[in-house]
């Protein structure tokens, strides 16, 4: 039957999430192309340069050379059924509810070139029913394109996880009827070793949400342990390394600056407004997002406390200010946060990190000595820090890493 032969794949946003697929998709035979509005990232990604740590450039080269992958501003219209998979972002708006604007842009652009009987897969994090009342109704009013399949498959990428990826890490699958599904599940065998399917898409949403809010509350309980620890006077680390020697029934977390990038502080704020949509209430998740958001003023009080109760004019160089380690992604970064709240009060704060040129007219500065204070909030692994130890600078571990830097614990 035609309708269940695709040979090309269309991926909108060409991001963290995105980029992966299309590459991924590619290999694995599909004819790619790979959308983005951003005209500077098309043009990078035809130089083979990426923000993705899990993509190699060679692949990028070898990939358009041999005519598997096409990157594009424009995007493509093709005349046969096709596969496009929707991997933009969904962030939240300045009242921290969710800001569906590109995701809605996204849709308009696919009702303009969508033919009949193709797939469409969204990859986007969204609220419970995003894909049976936002986005099939988006298309379907725009386009004239018949038996249109919709699924959601949402994306678990850790970038920068070397252990777990897309080929790896199970995918849950949920089409709007049974065909969709079966061709989801089709084209992400190519390239997934385990699916799940959902028994329908607000399964397959929710579950999505409630991963990432499952960290995000016990990031949180462990923040709260690394308040109430530094108030009794306890190692916070020493005893979840104590509690982890339970053999069931205890998984660690350990206690950081906060949260950051574009899942944790977010996602759980869709499920909260489904929650509210509903006429329920998260209370969990929004406790969650409070403990969260309030660390790096406590901590900035706690190393005012630790430089003598005061901090103006004393010199604090930071290293790392991204979400995590290894990867350029500044998206709700904590580390922005930390460093406001020293600026306000009173310290003067340098910031060192290899992924980053430049935040706010500020650059990267070389590690130093001449300061008061190091700290290490997120311990990119290219990161050189023998200047501290050879000059004895007085230095704070922040991270939530478990290697030991040399320095105590902080949190
Ligand atoms: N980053 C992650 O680790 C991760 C993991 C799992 C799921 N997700 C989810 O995946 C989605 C995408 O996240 P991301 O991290 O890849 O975002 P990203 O910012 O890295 O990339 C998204 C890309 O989409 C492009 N874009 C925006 N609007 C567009 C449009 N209308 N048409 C074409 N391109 C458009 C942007 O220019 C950008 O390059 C989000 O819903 C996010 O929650 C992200």
């Amino acid at each position: 039957m035609s309708r269940k032969i695709f040979k090309n794949v269309i991926v909108i946003g060409q991001g963290y999430v995105g980029l992966p697929l299309a590459v991924n998709a590619a290999k694995s035979g599909y004819k790619v192309y790979g959308f983005d509005i951003s005209k500077e990232k098309i043009e990078q990604l035809k130089n083979g340069h990426s923000d993705s740590p899990d993509i190699k450039k060679s692949d990028l080269l070898r990939l358009q050379k041999k005519g598997k992958i096409e990157f594009t501003s424009t995007i493509p219209k093709l005349n046969e059924q096709s596969i496009i998979v929707i991997a933009v972002p969904t962030p939240l708006d300045a009242n921290r509810k969710p800001d569906l604007s590109m995701l809605i842009k996204a849709c308009e652009l696919v009702a303009r070139v969508i033919v009949d009987n193709s797939l469409v897969v969204s990859e986007s994090t969204s609220y419970i029913g995003t894909l049976r009342d936002l986005i099939k109704p988006t298309i379907d009013k725009l386009s004239y394109a018949k038996d249109i399949m919709y699924a959601v498959a949402p994306e678990r990428i850790d970038p920068g996880n070397t252990k777990w990826g897309m080929k790896n890490t199970p995918r849950v699958i949920a089409g709007l009827d049974d065909i969709a599904t079966q061709m989801a599940v089709k084209f992400y065998s190519k390239f997934c070793n385990k699916i799940h399917i959902a028994s329908k898409p607000e399964v397959a949403e929710a579950a999505k949400l409630f991963e990432n809010t499952y960290r995000q509350v016990n990031i949180a309980l462990v923040n709260e342990l690394s308040n109430i620890a530094d108030v009794i006077g306890f190692s916070t680390h020493e005893t979840i390394t104590a509690a982890s020697t339970k053999p069931f029934g205890f998984m660690p977390f350990y206690p950081s600056i906060g949260v950051g990038g574009h899942c944790i502080p977010v996602d759980p704020s869709y499920l909260a407004f489904s929650a509210e949509s509903a006429g329920t209430e998260a209370k969990f998740i929004n406790l969650a997002n409070l403990t969260n958001s309030a660390m790096p003023k406590i901590i900035a009080g706690r190393i005012e406390i630790f430089l003598d109760g005061n901090l103006s004019g004393k010199k604090i160089q930071i290293a790392g200010i991204t979400y995590k380690p290894n990867i350029s992604d500044i998206r709700e970064s904590p580390a922005l946060d930390l460093m406001k709240e020293l600026k306000a009060l009173g310290a003067s704060v340098s910031w060192h990190d290899p992924f980053v040129t430049k935040y706010n007219d500020q650059q990267s500065s070389e590690l130093n000595s001449e300061i008061d204070l190091g700290l290490i909030v997120t311990p990119h692994s290219q990161i050189d820090f023998s200047v501290w130890k050879v000059s004895g600078t007085k230095v704070l571990d922040l991270s939530a890493n478990i290697i030991n830097f040399g320095w105590p614990k902080f949190l």
